[in-house]
């Protein structure tokens, strides 16, 4: 599955991209996670940014054909896939809808009732994992993997060595899904849910598939290039809202004053962003801040916002 993109030969978005991208390229800030070999040996020079219309034109400059995990960027998607499945209320009895205000990795359950803060800090992530329908860990993962396609367009590839280096480093995601097993917030048991949520986390993606899969988030849920609808308007509602107040971990308030766009990023660098009603941006460099999220990405997104007055609020 693959549809062709669609690009402007004279293009102004991709003139600042392009703009953006020679200024940025020097910025050497931050340092490539460590979490796992492959991220580690990352090459810290690339950098992709593009741009998807509400009408499906890409606009790009960089790297944006090069594939890397998409990490935490697919619990938005995980999150929109439980929604359709089980409905906004069945999904927060078991996961809450505030900032955590804390790291990703934290352990931060409401005390009454087990539930974990938000869908897009890790614990949230694994109790959404287990709240997809599917017979077993294969078919969730299968059909969490087949909504990120039709989001993007094509068909996405798996990194197995990835995906077994997140296994052998799971310790702490595997603790955090027992204690909520035990809290009653996960509703499947731990090894499947590791399996989905490390498998999810595996997933390849390009900046321009993350651009495209934003558009789908800001078209309320139609991807602008292929016209399929991926899930529906409410659900796009709700997974942007959560994205706006959640998405960035506790950079989140900042973010949200200073680019002002529902978004979510991932340790791998990667950083999707959606305009509602207007178009979605897919942005890629590896060096992290001390948040986890990409020094260019942020600065990049900082300086698009300022100078195409993005700001949602
Ligand atoms: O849970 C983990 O350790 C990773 N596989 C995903 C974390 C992630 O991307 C957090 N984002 N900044």
């Amino acid at each position: 599955m693959s549809v062709p993109v669609t690009t402007l030969i004279d293009d102004p978005i991709a003139r600042v991209l392009g703009e953006l991208h020679e200024r940025l390229r020097h910025d050497y800030r931050g340092e490539v996670s460590a979490s796992i070999p492959t991220l580690a040996n990352a090459d810290h020079k690339l950098f992709g940014l593009a741009v998807c219309s509400p009408d499906g034109f890409v606009s790009e400059a960089g790297d944006v054909d090069v594939e890397f995990s998409v990490q935490s960027i697919s619990k938005a998607f995980t999150y929109a896939l439980a929604l359709s499945d089980r409905g906004r209320e069945a999904v927060h009895e078991h996961v809450g809808a505030e900032p955590s205000g804390e790291a990703f990795s934290a352990i931060s359950l409401e005390e009454e009732t087990g539930r974990p803060d938000n869908p897009m800090i890790n614990a949230g992530a694994l109790v959404t994992c287990a709240l997809v329908g599917g017979e077993d860990a294969r078919e969730k993962f299968a059909r969490i993997r087949s909504l990120m396609e039709a989001a993007a367009g094509r068909t996405l590839g798996f990194d197995e060595t990835v995906y077994e280096e997140e296994q052998a480093a799971s310790d702490r995601n595997r603790a955090l899904a027992h204690f909520m097993r035990s809290a009653g917030s996960l509703t499947d048991e731990v090894d499947p849910t590791m399996e989905v949520y490390l498998r999810q986390c595996s997933v390849l993606v390009t900046t321009r598939d993350l651009a495209i899969m934003g558009a789908t988030l800001a078209r309320g849920g139609i991807n602008p290039v292929t016209g399929d609808r991926v899930f529906s308007g409410e659900v796009a509602r709700h997974v942007l809202t959560v994205m706006a107040t959640c998405g960035m971990y506790d950079y989140s308030g900042e973010w949200l004053l200073t680019v002002g766009t529902p978004a979510k990023s991932g340790v791998s660098g990667g950083l999707i962003t959606a305009s509602p009603g207007q178009f979605g941006m897919g942005l890629f460099s590896p060096k992290l801040d001390a948040r986890g999220n990409s020094v260019r990405g942020v600065a990049a997104s900082q300086d698009l916002a300022e100078r195409f007055q993005l700001h949602a609020l």
